[in-house]
């Protein structure tokens, strides 16, 4: 994989959104996986200004969700798939049917999330997916421990988690949901280029840990190990922990601009 240390949370979002408008440049409708919570929005909003500056048309892109909470009707404030009308659909101007997400209020939750899966290859796969990373090393919502061959499936959230997730729900725990759809690991592995945003002090250990820890069902990001176009970005709090940062630094310095990321 490789390893990108910025200075800073926008000059993380910067890179990744020219890496997406040089891929929709290219492959006009191109399906980009997004993901929600705070690490992502430098991302949306660096794309959002070239699309306004005229840099790129994102008019036929598609975008496809990466993990859903159960039981929030789809539209609350915090249901992933309003969050993403919000954050990412309306301020590049695409329109609701490009988008595909699982269903979280569905009846049969199983049968939702095999429909969801059948719905990504339908699609052509994943050409781009954003990923966050949680403080326990989770990437969409595949918890420590979740199997590295996972399908979307629903999963329960750790305690941990729903305490991170409560700053979205007027800090009241109580709101969170239990329980989401994710794309499981081996659903996330499909795409075609992976890239992880992680920023700030606490998601140090969690990069240390995917990047130069051993690939390992315990901290769920160490699956982009096994990726052959896996893109790790992240600013210097977040790459603190990490003990090759020095040969990340003088590598991608060394890169030739024309590969990008
Ligand atoms: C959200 C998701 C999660 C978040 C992670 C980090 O769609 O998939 O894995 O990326 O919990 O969240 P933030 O960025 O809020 O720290």
């Amino acid at each position: 994989m490789e390893v990108v240390i910025v200075p800073d949370a926008a000059s993380g979002g910067e890179l990744i959104a020219e890496a997406m408008a040089r891929l929709l440049r290219h492959t006009p409708d191109a399906l980009l996986g997004v993901a929600t919570g705070s690490t992502p929005l430098p991302v949306y909003r660096a794309l959002t200004a070239k699309v306004r500056s005229g840099a790129v048309d994102p008019a036929h892109a598609r975008v496809a969700q990466l993990d859903e909470y159960v039981g929030l009707p789809a539209e609350h404030p915090e249901s992933y798939r309003s969050v993403l009308r919000r954050e990412v659909l309306e301020p590049l101007g695409i329109p609701m049917d490009n988008f595909i997400g699982p269903d979280g209020t569905a009846p049969d939750v199983q049968a939702a999330c095999e429909a969801y899966d059948r719905a990504l290859a339908e699609a052509g796969g994943v050409d781009l997916q954003l990923l966050g990373i949680g403080t326990d090393g989770h990437i969409g919502f595949n918890e420590p421990c979740s199997s590295l061959a996972s399908r979307t499936r629903i999963k329960t959230l750790t305690e941990q988690t729903r305490v991170d997730n409560a700053r979205f729900f007027d800090g009241d725990i109580e709101q969170v949901p239990h329980h989401v759809i994710t794309q499981g690991i081996g659903t996330i592995l499909e795409a075609r280029h992976l890239v992880l945003l992680a920023t700030g002090e606490g998601k140090a250990d969690a990069v240390a840990a995917t990047v130069e820890g051993p690939v390992a069902a315990v901290c769920p990001a160490s699956a982009l190990q096994l990726h052959p176009h896996a893109t790790v970005v992240v600013d210097e709090a977040a790459a603190s922990e990490l003990k090759l940062a020095d040969y990340f630094r003088h590598t991608y310095a060394d890169k030739p601009e024309w590969q990008g990321i």
